[in-house]
């Protein structure tokens, strides 16, 4: 499927039937002796939203110091790619960082070709075409879809040359393992000019990682519970929010965030369109999130592991986050 305007294609590849897809995900997360639901179907447009406001959150570091060292370095970055170039991102949201880079880019070459790939098909069409209100040297063709899908689809694009953004740490949310085997995958989309820029956070004190995962205004308790509005409203649930709770506790050792869901109390919930009652004790949990921390030298093994090597590497004052420039080694 395709939709046009003059500056704006958008494509939708994605064929599987969302609805069959989060129930049938729902009922094995929640059958099994450890509950967990996939982070990904986090962001539904009220989750997406959600979202952006975590990224407003004083607790939640992430965004500003990403956005700090963007600023700081969009134009050093732009004179790394002196000729035409298609930029294209991953799980671009509202794209608001990226404006940064959009603006160095267009400031150094006068056009862009901007790729922008997200989930929400509803964010991704209205920050593409806010984008396009603000910018004239910038053609989009927006892909919705969830990354494997969308990666399939940028196989298919006529890009000659392009820089791939991978920003928000959204790399920490895989298992480490997997983050490896998902860079390599974005390789294999790579010749051997292109480039990866990924936002990876750093390890750090267990307090701040915390309050970042459960801030005091409770806007990151209500986007992790969003998950069971979302079962309640798509799939007939009744989950009764008030005997639930969100739990972030960071693991030194591993380096993870982890987010739950915690049973307040010893509840059934059924979930009427699946034709399931769900069994909770007291203080039972429903893992939503890992968030992975990396070290330096966890980068480098990253990115070793993935067939890439660090060419160049950017920090904000506090070396609380990295952003990273990888090469096909
Ligand atoms: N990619 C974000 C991160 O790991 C997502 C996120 C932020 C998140 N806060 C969250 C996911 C709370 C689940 C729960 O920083």
């Amino acid at each position: 499927m395709q939709q046009s305007s003059r500056r704006l294609t958008v494509r939708t590849p994605q064929v599987e039937n969302d609805a069959d897809e989060f129930g049938a995900e729902v009922r094995a997360g929640l059958t099994g002796e450890h509950k967990t639901l996939p982070c990904r179907f986090l962001y539904d447009r009220r989750g997406s939203e959600l979202f952006e406001q975590i990224c407003e959150l004083p607790e939640y570091y992430v965004t500003r110091t990403e956005r700090e060292i963007l600023e700081n370095n969009a134009d050093a970055i732009a004179a790394l790619f002196p000729e035409d170039l298609a930029m294209v991102e991953l799980g671009s949201g509202s794209s608001s960082k990226t404006r940064v880079l959009i603006e160095a880019f267009l400031r150094s070459n006068g056009r862009l070709r901007y790729v922008p790939m997200d989930i929400s098909k509803k964010m991704l069409v209205e920050s593409s075409e806010a984008l396009l209100e603000d910018y004239d040297g910038l053609k989009i063709v927006a892909i919705a879809a969830e990354y494997s899908t969308g990666l399939r689809q940028l196989g298919r694009e006529a890009i000659e040359r392009k820089l791939i953004l991978w920003l928000g740490s959204t790399l920490g949310n895989f298992e480490r393992k997997d983050s490896a085997r998902f860079l390599a995958r974005i390789k294999a989309t790579m010749t051997g000019d292109d480039r990866l820029l990924v936002g990876i956070d750093l390890r750090k004190d267990k307090a701040v990682l915390e309050a970042a995962y459960d801030d005091a205004q409770g806007v990151t308790a209500k986007f992790n519970l969003n998950l069971l509005v979302r079962i309640n409203s798509e799939l007939g649930g009744n989950f009764d929010l008030r005997h639930f709770r969100h739990e972030a506790s960071y693991e030194e050792e591993s380096g993870r965030v982890r987010s739950n869901i915690v049973s307040l109390r010893e509840q059934t919930v059924h979930i009427r369109e699946l034709d399931m009652y769900v069994e909770f004790t007291a203080e039972e949990r429903i893992h939503t999130e890992n968030s992975h921390k990396y070290s330096l030298a966890e980068i480098d093994a990253l990115a070793q592991a993935s067939g890439l090597r660090v060419t160049q590497q950017w920090f904000d004052s506090d070396d609380r986050f990295a952003l990273n420039l990888f090469a096909p080694a």
